[in-house]
């Protein structure tokens, strides 16, 4: 088992990570708690697949739980859900000193760890996620929201978890689709941090490809030790924390325009990484042989690299629409070849 640092003074806490881990989340997690009452949050698909083992480690540890299940989707990460789990907080007797545990992937996460910000002005949260996304990405770093009609994640939160449970065997269960999307982010980290990280994951696809549990466990370690250092450094987002954010513009115009159904989140952070490689190389900032290594991997793990039949025209206005300008220009993240990467707002929208 591996264990991951988050230092971040009064609100830091640990990523535990290794296979089988939920047979031990009720051992790790009544470490931390400050009551017996938990209250699981999960959805109909996570529950049914690992939501026993989760409260038959709880309950052999002493604590108690309250489990409710919100429907399963990105459509369902609404404010009306959340006000529903809310009430069945309340229903339930959930206090101040009641720790919530979010169950599942980036929807559940996200969705339980904002009503865990403003439940009775905000109780202690666990993590256990359970895509590979949520796991090298969602669950760590404080960010919670649901979207809204207008956009993404309009309503939200930092809320630190207090501690992360990461078994990277759940990611046997998940479909093809969903561990290429999640790869998708992890390929991310790579190029704007990390250069040796990136080689690593050139070599060992097949074994990435094979869900290979060693090799995903140092994955998803390498992961969270790189978004800990940059969510140490800027928590809320200030400056450096942006840089996690490459190809997310380019990819929620391409998901906005694309009603949010055509292409997972990760599957457009895909095409939009190899936007922005390309914006970068027109710029000078990449090498063209750079942009084929990165094009090549997301395709050998077979995302998708090619923007579809879009008006360049509303792509510009939907990432006008995202949250990510400042005064009024677009801010861009950028990669320097393969291991850094920079945000700029100085491009020409053309250009773009
Ligand atoms: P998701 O939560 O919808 O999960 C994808 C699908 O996989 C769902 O159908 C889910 O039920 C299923 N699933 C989950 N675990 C499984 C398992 N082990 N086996 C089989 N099926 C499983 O999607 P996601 O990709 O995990 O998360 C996407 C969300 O994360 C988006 O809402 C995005 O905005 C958010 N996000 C948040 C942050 C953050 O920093 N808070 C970062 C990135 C993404
Ligand atoms: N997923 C981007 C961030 O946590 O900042």
């Amino acid at each position: 088992m591996a264990k991951v640092s988050v230092n971040l003074g009064a609100r830091s806490y640990d990523i535990h990570i290794g296979a089988n881990l939920l047979e031990q989340s009720g051992q790790i997690i009544k470490e931390g708690a400050r009551s017996e009452n938990l209250f699981l949050v999960s959805n109909p698909t996570v529950f049914s697949l690992y939501g026993a083992a989760v409260i038959k480690s709880c309950e052999d540890s002493g604590l108690k739980v309250v489990a409710t299940l919100i429907p399963d989707g990105e459509e369902y990460k609404t404010m009306g859900q959340a006000e529903e789990v809310i009430g069945e907080a309340i229903r339930r007797g959930i206090d101040r000193e009641s720790l919530l545990v979010a169950l599942g992937g980036g929807v559940v996460g996200d969705l339980a760890g904002f009503v865990a910000a403003v439940y009775q002005r905000g109780i202690d949260f666990v993590q256990i996620p359970t895509t590979l996304l949520a796991q090298v990405d969602s669950s760590v770093g404080g960010k919670v929201a649901v979207n809204h009609q207008a956009g993404k994640n309009m309503i939200g939160a930092f809320h630190q978890p207090r501690t992360v449970i990461v078994d990277v065997h759940t990611l046997a269960s998940l479909s093809e689709r969903e561990f290429a999307a999640g790869m998708a982010e992890v390929v991310k980290y790579g190029i704007i941090l990390d250069e040796s990280f990136f080689i690593f994951l050139e070599n060992r696809l097949s074994d990435i490809k094979d869900r290979d549990e060693q090799v995903m466990e140092s994955i998803v370690k390498r992961c969270c030790e790189l978004k800990a250092m940059v969510v140490e450094e800027d928590e809320t987002e200030q400056g450096l924390r942006a840089i996690l954010n490459l190809g997310h513009t380019f990819g929620h115009a391409v998901e906005t325009l694309t009603g949010y159904s055509a292409y997972r989140h990760g599957e457009a952070v895909s095409i939009g990484m190899i936007l922005a490689c390309s914006l970068a190389r027109d710029l000078g900032l990449m090498g063209a042989g750079e942009v084929e290594r990165v094009t090549g991997m997301l395709v050998e793990l077979g995302l998708p690299v090619k923007l579809p039949q879009l008006d360049s025209r509303s792509i510009l206005n939907a990432m006008y629409r995202d949250k990510k300008t400042r005064g009024g220009k677009l801010r861009l993240v950028l990669p320097c070849g393969i291991g850094r990467a920079v945000v700029r707002d100085d491009i020409d929208d053309e250009l773009i």
